[in-house]
Order: structure tokens, then C-alpha cells, then sequence
């Protein structure tokens, strides 16, 4: 395919507003698609996308870029293994790796910068013609996959682009973009402090280098320093990171803990209310509602409302509905419940992610009937989770959830004992080959997670 005898837009007529409108409209409707048929993708229609990528602005005209596709399962498999997660490696078309020749650069990163043009023409381009597409980052092991489709030394593999033809039933929603005045200005810098994140200090200003996502100098991990309103907007926009599949955000070693800490909460009366603090993707959601059914009103409490439409469309393909789930939104750690009025509160590895927690905590006991419940597991410091968060988490970028720092078990148990009576106490995972194997003896206090019931009190 000769490119070169592309009409250059001067030949071509101008389109009518209402076209131009037209065609920006569908663009702008593009979503990213993780959900796909098992149906092939022809190598005719794989070339015109990336045919219609090469159009792509790219540095000097260089046009360093080189784009290998995979078709092959078996490959598409590895290539899957290798990153990790990202499932739809596997379930997608073709896989087409991003990569580019690292001969000429410019110390802008142009050479990926043009790769990056490219990927989102072709993303367009697949867009327009019916396929659907997500681009990834998170391709794992770079050595792993130079070996795998024997890319040589002087090029690089920075991304892949996975094509395939949507699920009738893939989830139709779009991201939620940042309102426009928060991430434009004219002429000078100006950004509301709730869109840029906490980093620490740096005395002769930020590196790139310095801030990588396994190694970050300047992270913050502390959510005091973060306050609730850029915690919940950074929750809000980054839950978006995957579709709304059902199972998303939940490793088969993580599932086994969330249904330990979800059993916690025990029986419930009919017709109770449950509040589920920040439920994020909705991990624990789709698991109280598969649990208690209409029998409960659970509430799911999240920071803002971003957040609870993608809860709210996982928990209805993964649990078939979701009758009986509330959603509430919580300003500044204010709950929107009157006094007296919940009869469980369910906070799963909560109070380490939450700012001004003895405000919290009062919150809680505010709204908490007299011998209304409160469930906490935390995530432990006094464990070797605790080591590992300072060896390794706390070294990195805070994740997507947000920030958070582990809690001693005695610490929690002090904090909770002071508004509360105790119940039941509990350690979960006490040592990592040992997921979710519950301790009740002196490693309760020991364990990855530390967590139990307390009842708020009936005053006499
Ligand atoms: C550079 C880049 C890297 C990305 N990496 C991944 C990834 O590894 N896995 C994934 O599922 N999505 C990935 N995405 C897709 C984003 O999550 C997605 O574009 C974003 O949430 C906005 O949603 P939208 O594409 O549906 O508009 C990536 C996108 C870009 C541009």
C-alpha cells in the first residue's frame, strides 16, 4: 500500500460545519473496548488501520515507529501472561505492538510522542470501521516480549494496541473527562488544587525519571496530606483504568480475602441498613449483594458520583441487578445519614485511605444505631505486609484507589475501643502463602489484615 498518494487537505473540499460536527461526534464516542468476539480480525482490514495510522504527525518525518501484529493465540496468550493482567490480550483479535526505532531520538521524547500520534489514528481508525481497541501501557516484561516476536536490540516496545470486534454486551460507557476549565487556561498556569495531586518537595524541581510508577521519589502516601476532595477525585477518574467486567480489580488471591472480610459482617435483620464505605470498583458490592440479596438496603458511599456510575454498572453485569443498592455520595467525611440511623457500617480496608480518621470515626458512631455494627479490617503494620508496604509499596506511585498508610492492629483496636464495644476480633493472611486463612489466636494481631465487629453501645 503506497501512502504517498494521499490528497493532502488542501485538494480536498472544506466540510460543512454540521459535518465536521458530525464526524467529531462520533470520535468523541470512542471508548476504550476490553469485552471482544472470538472472531478474527482480517489482515486486509488490520493494514488499513494501520495505514491510516502511518498518516499520523511524527518527528522530522522519521517516522521511526515500527508496528508488529500478533494474531497468533498462542503468542497473544504470552503476551498476556507477560503483562500481568490486562485479560483482553488474550480475548482480542490482534494485538499490535507499538514500538520504535531508538536510532534518533530528541530529547522531547519525540520518537514516542509520533508513536503515540499513531496509536490514536489507528485507534480512530478502528473506531470508525466498527472494531474496538485499548491501548495499554501495561505490557509487563519488555525483555520478555523483545524475546518473544525477536525485536532487536535498537528498537523498543513501548505499548500495544489490542483490536477486536465488541461484545454485543461490552459496557457502553465512556470515561468521565475532567471538565474542560479544569484542565485548560490561557495565556498563564492556572488549575483548581483538587485536579494536581500531593508530591513531596524536590529541591531542584521534579525529574521525570524520579517519578515512575515502581519507583517514585516524591510520592505522598499519607491521605491527610492528600484531604477528601483530591482523594475522591483522583478515585473517581482513575476507577476508569479498566471496564466495568465483571470480576475487574479483584486477583484470584485478593477474591479469597474479600469474601473472608465480607463474611465478617455476619447475619443481618431483614430490611437493614448497610452502609459500604468507599467501594471504589465495587469489589465488596457485588459480593453483599450476592450475599444478602433485598434482604438488605446497601448503601454504597463513595466520594462522588463518577465513581458510583462505574460500581453501578459492574454490579449489574456481574450480579445480573442491583435492586436494593443505594448510592450516596459523602462530602468531606460528612455521612449523609441521620443520626442513630445505619445499622452496619462496612469499612474494608478504610481506615488507613481516610483522612482526619477521629473525625471519622466519630462519623461513624454518629450515625450507627445503639447495637448497630461496625466492620473493619485494616491493613496491618505490625505484619510482614507492613514490611513490604515500607520495602516496596510506599516506594512507588500511590495506586489508583488512592493513598494509604497501614495502621498497627493495637492502634485500631485502641481507636475503636474508645466509641465502641468489641465483638469479635480477627487476623486475616498472617503470612503471604497463607491468604486468607483467619487467625483468631495472638496472630490476629499480626496478620496482613487485623479487623473485627465493634457495636456502638445502648446507653442506659
Ligand atoms: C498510554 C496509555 C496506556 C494505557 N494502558 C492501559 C492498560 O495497560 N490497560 C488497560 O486496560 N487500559 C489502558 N489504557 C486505556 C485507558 O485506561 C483509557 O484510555 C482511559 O481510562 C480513558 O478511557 P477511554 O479510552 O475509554 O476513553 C491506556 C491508555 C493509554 C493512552
Amino acid at each position: 500500500m503506497d501512502h504517498r498518494t494521499n490528497p493532502a487537505s488542501g485538494s480536498l473540499p472544506a466540510l460543512s460545519p454540521d459535518d465536521a460536527a458530525g464526524i467529531l461526534a462520533r470520535l468523541a464516542a470512542r471508548h476504550s473496548i476490553r469485552d471482544f468476539l472470538p472472531r478474527p480480525i482480517e489482515p486486509e482490514l488490520l493494514d488499513a488501520i494501520i495505514g491510516d495510522g502511518l498518516e499520523a504527525p511524527n518527528a522530522c518525518n522519521h517516522q521511526m515507529w515500527h508496528f508488529i501484529v500478533v494474531r497468533d493465540q498462542a503468542t497473544k496468550d504470552q503476551l498476556q501472561k507477560i503483562s500481568g493482567s490486562n485479560e483482553h490480550f488474550s480475548s482480542c483479535g490482534a494485538i499490535i505492538l507499538l514500538c520504535f526505532h531508538m536510532g534518533w531520538n530528541h530529547n522531547k521524547f519525540a520518537v514516542v510522542q509520533s508513536v503515540a500520534a499513531a496509536a490514536y489514528h489507528m485507534s480512530l481508525s478502528a473506531h470508525l470501521r466498527g472494531l474496538g481497541a485499548t491501548w495499554n501501557a501495561g505490557i509487563g516484561n519488555g525483555a520478555k516480549i523483545r524475546t518473544l516476536v525477536g525485536l532487536p536490540a535498537e528498537f523498543e516496545v513501548i505499548g500495544t494496541l489490542c483490536l477486536g470486534w465488541p461484545a454485543p454486551e461490552a459496557p457502553n460507557l465512556k470515561p468521565p473527562r475532567r471538565p474542560l476549565e479544569t484542565v485548560r487556561s490561557y495565556e498563564r498556569f492556572v488549575r483548581p488544587a483538587t485536579d494536581c495531586y500531593p508530591l513531596a518537595p524536590a529541591s531542584g524541581g521534579y525529574r521525570y525519571t524520579d517519578l515512575m510508577n515502581h519507583s517514585n521519589k516524591h510520592s505522598v502516601f499519607s491521605p491527610d496530606r492528600w484531604g477528601w476532595d483530591r482523594i475522591g477525585n483522583f478515585r473517581s477518574y482513575a476507577v476508569y483504568a479498566k471496564s466495568p467486567l465483571p470480576g475487574v480489580y479483584v486477583s484470584r488471591r485478593l477474591g479469597r480475602e474479600l469474601d473472608a472480610e465480607v463474611g465478617l459482617i455476619g447475619a443481618i435483620e431483614p430490611g437493614a441498613c448497610l452502609v459500604e464505605v468507599l467501594p471504589y470498583g465495587g469489589s465488596y458490592t457485588v459480593r453483599l449483594h450476592n450475599r444478602y440479596g433485598s434482604a438488605a438496603a446497601i448503601h454504597c458511599l463513595e466520594l462522588s458520583n463518577r465513581n458510583l456510575d462505574f460500581v453501578r454498572e459492574r454490579v449489574c453485569r456481574e450480579a445480573g441487578n442491583d435492586e436494593g443498592i443505594h448510592y450516596d455520595v459523602m462530602t468531606a467525611g460528612r455521612m449523609p445519614y441521620a443520626d442513630n440511623s445505619v445499622d452496619v457500617v462496612f469499612l474494608p480496608q478504610i481506615l488507613e485511605a481516610v483522612p482526619e480518621r477521629a473525625a471519622f470515626l466519630d462519623e461513624v458512631a454518629r450515625v450507627l444505631r445503639p447495637g448497630g455494627k461496625v466492620v473493619v479490617t485494616v491493613r496491618n503494620l505490625l505484619s510482614w505486609f507492613g514490611v513490604f508496604y515500607f520495602r516496596s509499596v510506599s516506594r512507588g506511585q500511590v495506586p489508583n484507589f488512592g493513598p494509604y498508610v497501614p495502621l498497627a492492629s493495637l492502634l485500631v483496636r485502641n481507636e475503636l475501643g474508645r466509641r465502641f464495644e468489641r465483638q469479635s476480633e480477627i487476623g486475616l493472611t498472617p503470612l503471604p502463602n497463607a491468604v486468607a486463612r483467619a487467625s483468631t489466636g495472638a496472630m490476629r494481631l499480626f496478620s496482613r489484615l487485623y479487623g473485627g465487629t465493634w457495636i456502638k453501645k445502648i446507653e442506659n
